[in-house]
Formats: C-alpha cells, structure tokens, sequence
C-alpha cells in the first residue's frame, strides 16, 4: 500500500468520545503516511509543502463505520418485513444464501453490494458472507480491488438449516474453515478473515468447540448475533442446556471476547444483568441494529444503559433486517428508537443525542478495527468529504446543526471524496 500525504481544507467535525463533539470551522486536516496527523485552525508549517485539496465550505467528518452487514443478502432487502427473525430466516434468508454455493451467482450478486457500498458513507464493515468458501473469497476480492476496509467471514452452519445451505457435520464446517483462511496468506491488505458461527442455534457444541480452538491458533476476532428476539433465546436455552445465558453459550467455547479475542455481537435486545456484566469484564463489542430491530420486530436495545457502563458499542445496518448500509441512516434510526424506548418501555434511560449516534458511527465501531473513527493524532486517514449545500445553505448553520441535517437528510449524492486509511476511493 503506497502511504500518501495531503491535506484537506474545510469545516472538519469529529468525535472524541461519547459526549463531545469537536467541531474546527475553515480547519485543516493533515493526512501522513496513510494518518491522520491531526486537525488545525491555521496550517503548520511543516505541512505547508503537502499537496492541499482545498474543500471550503464542505462539511469533513471520519468514515463511517458498520459493525454488522449480511453481503448475500443485499439482494432481497425490504421483502418479508411482516415476518419475525427465525421465520424470516427461514422463508427468505436461508433459500438466498443457498444460492451462493454457485460461484457464478456470488459473481453476479456481490458487485452491486461491494459497487454500491463504496458510493455510500460507510468506510469499514465486518461482513457476513455464507458458508460457501469459493463466494467468500470473490466477495473478498471486490472487497480488497474497492479500497474500503473489512472484515469478511465464511459462515458457520451445521444445524437447523435447510440441507441446501447446511454444511455436512462439524468437521466439514472446521475442515472448510481453515482452507479458508489457508488461501488468504499475502493475498490481502485491506480484507481481512472473522471467525463468524452465525448463532447458536445454527451451530452444534462440536462445531463451536472447534471454532474455539481456531480462534486460539489464528487469534482471529469472532462475530455473531446475540439475544435478538424473544422466541430465539428460548430456543437457545433448548439446545444448549448448559449454558447460564445466551452470551454464555459462546463463552463456554472461547468465542466471546477477552484477551486476544476481539468479538462483536449484534443485537442485544434483550441481555440480562450477567450477560451484560460478561460483555463488560470480557470487552464484548454490540453492534446496535435498530432498523433490522425494528423490521424484525425484535424489540429495542438498552443503548443508553451500555453507554454508560462502557460497554464497547457501534452501528450495524444489518442489512437485510436493515433495508439501507448507510450508518448515517443508522444513527438516524438508533435516535429514534431510543425515544420511543423511553417514552414507552423505560423513562430512566434517555435518548441518545445526535452526538452520541454520531460517535458510535464513528468512533464506537471504529475502536473495534483499532485506531478508526477519529480525526485525532495517529488514527487512520477515513474522511467523508460532504457538500450539504443541498440542504444547508452554506453559512446559515454551525457545524453541529449541519452535522445533525446530514445524519437525516444526506445521501450518496452529497458525497463529494471518500477516503480509507488514506487512499482517495473518489
Ligand atoms: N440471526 C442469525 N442469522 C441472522 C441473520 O442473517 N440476520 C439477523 N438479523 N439475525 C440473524
Ligand atoms: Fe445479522
């Protein structure tokens, strides 16, 4: 990767933790060697030599970033919203992922998401793909020739699941699993494997044990879901008895976060008191979903309540729960259900501000790829370059204001440059 330096010129707006936005008017931003060397009132001189792109009166904010995306299932967004999860699973999901065991159908599906991802907001994802070994590794190809940043995992399945998209036993999910990840050596920089079991109920004890034990070899991060919808959880409980709680059935097999184990679960509509305080002692990440929550039905998560017990937390569009990959579509939506969650369900936990979803769009998802989100010294260069004159005119708002009209009313039209730990995606 060639490591460029530059500087951009704008309003520059960035998080530096949950509550505080920091905005510079007319600032500059300093990209060298591929990071961000930090933001300026007045350029400094031993930057004055950088080549500038000069982007006044645009609005400048980190890459957004997505915690939690299904690849495959980009093509049938917005069909059976009437269903819950495990229906919807069943009646929509599972007959599209089996598609993929044809590499020829991975090559005409995958372009439009990886085509359409990199016209949008979002800079980094941690990807669902499917089972299929062969369609995972094409999905990673268009992922690596984009420029944008990922993590991509082969799905995990060996129950519960139609015998079309089913793998054949634990040992030909495992056995899958590292030829996988056996042909990935130097063929990537910027696409990078996720252990990814893609729910307790899909996997058997014997699988999960055997993820556990690739995950100590390869000290691979690990994503899935948890705790989504009611009837899943009790279903949980059924098949994995000795489990005390549905975080733990990940637990028991070394799958959920901890030192050298870098994990994400999405959802947690519905955790309780221990599985929260294992998520907090094991430094678990939650990718919120709130509009696949929504078109589940599957409930709304105690995000304020995360929040302030430090519990690492980003955005997920969850797509194909989710209809749109925009985070800033996430935001949006993670604000407004948490007023409805406080207005209907628990007055003792507040909304979020438009700061606070900005952050875990940012900063929030960002901290699980490492330094990411930020526009402070030593992050990575991820810089959305955005003209909302469209719906601001220019001048007539603070930053903060126009910060907050872009998270509701911006679209992929009002991008103007896009950049992934310092290369220029257009
Ligand atoms: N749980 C297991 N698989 C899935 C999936 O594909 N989407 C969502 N939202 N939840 C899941
Ligand atoms: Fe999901």
């Amino acid at each position: 990767m060639n490591n460029p330096s530059f500087v951009l010129k704008g309003d520059l707006c960035f998080s530096r933790d949950p509550q505080t936005l920091n905005a510079v008017p007319n600032g500059y931003l300093v990209c060298l060697d591929g990071k961000c060397a930090g933001t300026f009132a007045q350029l400094p001189a031993q930057y004055q030599q950088l080549p500038m792109l000069d982007c006044t009166g645009k609005l400048i904010v980190p890459g957004l970033v997505d915690l939690h995306v299904h690849a495959p299932q980009y093509s049938y967004r917005a069909l059976g919203m009437d269903l819950e999860l495990l229906e919807w699973l069943e009646t929509h999901t599972f007959p599209e992922e089996s598609k993929y065991r044809d590499l020829s159908y991975a090559r005409k599906m995958y372009p439009a998401f990886v085509r359409d991802l990199v016209r949008g907001p979002n800079t980094r994802a941690c990807i669902f793909a499917t089972v299929h070994v062969e369609a995972t590794l094409h999905l990673m190809d268009l992922l690596e020739a984009s420029g944008l940043c990922t993590r991509v995992g082969k799905v995990n399945m060996d129950r519960n699941s139609p015998d079309s998209l089913r793998e054949p036993g634990a040992q030909a999910s495992l056995d899958a699993t590292r030829g996988w990840l056996g042909r990935l050596a130097g063929r990537y920089q910027r696409t990078k494997p996720i252990l990814t079991p893609r729910f307790t109920p899909s996997c058997s004890d014997e699988l999960m044990a055997g993820l556990g034990q690739i995950q100590k070899e390869f000290g691979l991060p690990v994503q899935s879901h948890l705790s989504e919808n009611p009837g899943e959880i009790a279903w949980v409980q059924e098949l994995c008895p000795q489990s005390r709680f549905y975080g733990d059935a990940y637990h028991l097999f070394g799958l959920f976060g901890g030192e050298g184990c870098p994990t994400i679960m999405a959802h947690c509509v519905y955790s309780g008191e221990e599985e929260i305080a294992l998520m907090q002692r094991q430094r678990v990440f939650i990718a919120h979903c709130p509009a696949s929550n929504t078109n589940l039905a599957s409930g709304i998560a105690p995000v304020r309540r995360y929040l302030t017990e430090g519990i690492p937390m980003g955005l997920g569009s969850d797509v194909a729960g989710g209809t749109h990959t925009s985070i800033f579509r996430a935001m949006a939506d993670a604000i407004q259900v948490s007023k409805l969650r406080w207005r209907l369900q628990d007055s003792t936990l507040a909304p979020l501000t438009a700061a606070e979803a900005f952050y875990l769009g940012t900063l929030g998802g960002g901290a699980f790829f490492g330094k990411v989100g930020s526009f402070l010294p030593r992050y990575e260069f991820d810089a959305l370059v955005i003209d909302d004159s469209r719906y601001t005119p220019q001048g007539s708002r603070s930053i903060p204001e126009r910060l907050e009209r872009t998270i509701y009313l911006s679209d992929d039209r009002d991008l103007a440059h896009k950049y992934a730990a310092g290369k220029q995606l257009f």
